[in-house]
């Protein structure tokens, strides 16, 4: 089978390590990819929004199955495109992509089919948003309609804020088109969890949990991030609460899609609140988190260029039982750009990497990397590394994590040195 992946972060380059294990999968391209990616892959250089390049490319190429890495891409129409061009390809419809591109789809979704999640309304006009805030109280959710890099969500602590984020939406000053339309949404208390499914526009195959670490401080302070650290699985998942979740939130959302005409095909990214073990649907996203897939795919047993393809072609019932999770736990440490999520510097020079990789059980995923013409690896982002290792514990990940961690000679980086806090908190609590 011959690949393409596109996209270029940590997620794509997890995403190439395991397809290149899969045995069905001869030659493997990326657009555009990393550093880190074209070790072992055929980089093309077509950017990820540039659809037209990449289903030229596709059809010239004879491909077999892309996997589309990012969000971006699919709300755009790249699958559309590539199923024109009769070229199998695992990712949604710009439609489906809605599931991710517009929160207030998502909730009317979750409305039409029972699907808990926090109750909620949609606005176009501050004074009727103002209304639904001062009656409902504080604290309450603001939220983008659109993408917003993952920052159009505001936790607000009183009304008065929430009617200032609403305002600041609405006007298009704080996040352009993204916030023309905004969902104000009750706060939910709990613990949260991501879950991971795939589908093919009927049936769904489960994968597994994760928890990740979006603020960019120790202990969950400061600004949030596209994520710091993530692992899997998470720590308090348990049989029954799969059970709820896979049932209660996965199965009637891709049940849901196909009756109203948008069939989900691809990775469903359930972001989850957990209290007193009811599970409750925060969001949908349409790809693999970004750092959860590090730790995802350490786990991951079986072909994934198999399942990927069955799950394009609409056969995931034939696969059911083609993929196993390692009773291990993997965690990712993601190394950053000094001053990200703010401005920070980038075309800084990384040393250490390989003998990262030779620490038991680690593997650095590249995220913003490129090379220098000296050949060294150079920062471009802000999220640069992502250190992962599996190990028979939490406790025994984290320390091969950072056993890697500290191999990598980056003075202009930095890393958060508590991912997993509170797996191990709570394990230490139990013993
Ligand atoms: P989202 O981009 O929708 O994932 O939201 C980003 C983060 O905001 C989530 O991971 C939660 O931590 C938080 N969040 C979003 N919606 C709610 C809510 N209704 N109640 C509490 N926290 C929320
Ligand atoms: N790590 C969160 C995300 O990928 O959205």
């Amino acid at each position: 089978m011959k690949i393409l992946l596109v996209g270029s972060g940590g997620r794509e380059h997890a995403l190439a390590w395991k397809l290149l294990q899969s045995e069905s999968c001869t030659k493997l391209y990326c657009a555009p990819g990393n550093a880190g990616i074209s070790k072992d892959v055929e980089c093309v250089p077509i950017q990820v929004d540039d659809i037209e390049k990449l289903v030229e490319f596709s059809t010239q190429n004879s491909i077999d199955l892309v996997v589309v890495g990012p969000e971006n891409p699919l709300v755009l129409g790249l699958a559309d495109a590539l199923n024109n061009a009769n070229i199998n390809v695992f990712g949604p419809s710009a439609k489906a992509a809605e599931l991710e591109g517009s929160k207030g789809f998502m909730k009317d979704l979750c409305a039409r089919h029972n699907i808990c999640t926090a109750k909620y309304g949609r606005f176009t006009d501050v004074d009727k948003a103002t209304k639904f805030i001062n009656d409902a109280g504080a604290p309450i959710v603001v939220k983008t309609d659109g993408l917003a890099a993952g920052k159009g969500v505001i936790i607000c602590e009183n009304e008065g804020e929430a009617v200032k984020a609403a305002t600041d939406m609405l006007s298009g000053e704080s996040f352009g088109a993204a916030g023309n339309e905004i969902v104000i949404e009750e706060f939910l208390e709990g613990e949260e969890v991501s879950f991971f499914a795939l589908a093919d526009g009927k049936t769904i195959m489960p994968l597994t949990s994760a928890q990740d670490h979006k603020r960019v401080g120790e202990g969950d302070t400061g600004p949030n991030t596209g994520g710091m650290g993530a692992y899997s699985p998470a720590h308090f998942m348990t049989d029954t609460l799969e059970k709820q979740i896979i049932e209660d939130l996965i199965e009637p959302t891709i049940a849901g899609m196909a009756a109203d005409g948008y069939p989900f095909t691809g990775v469903l990214f359930a972001g989850i609140m957990v209290k007193d073990g009811i599970a409750t649907l925060l969001e949908h996203n349409i790809r693999f988190g970004d750092p959860e897939c590090q730790a995802i795919m350490m786990r991951m047993q079986g072909d994934l260029a198999q399942i990927l393809l069955a799950a394009a072609q609409g056969r995931l019932d034939e696969v059911r039982n083609d993929i196993s999770w390692s009773n291990d736990a993997a965690m990712c440490v993601v190394m950053a750009a000094e001053g990200y999520p703010s401005s920070y510097k980038k075309n800084t020079v990384i040393r250490g990497i390989d003998q990262a990789n030779s620490v038991d059980g680690a593997y650095v995923f590249h995220a913003g990397t490129a090379r220098n013409n000296d050949g060294d690896t150079i920062s471009i982002g802000g999220r640069v590394l992502g250190v992962t290792a599996i190990g028979s514990t939490i406790s025994q990940a984290q320390s091969q994590a950072y056993k890697a961690v500290d191999c990598i000679k980056w003075p202009e980086g930095f890393c958060r040195r508590d991912i997993g806090w509170r797996a191990l908190k709570a394990n230490s609590a139990a013993a």
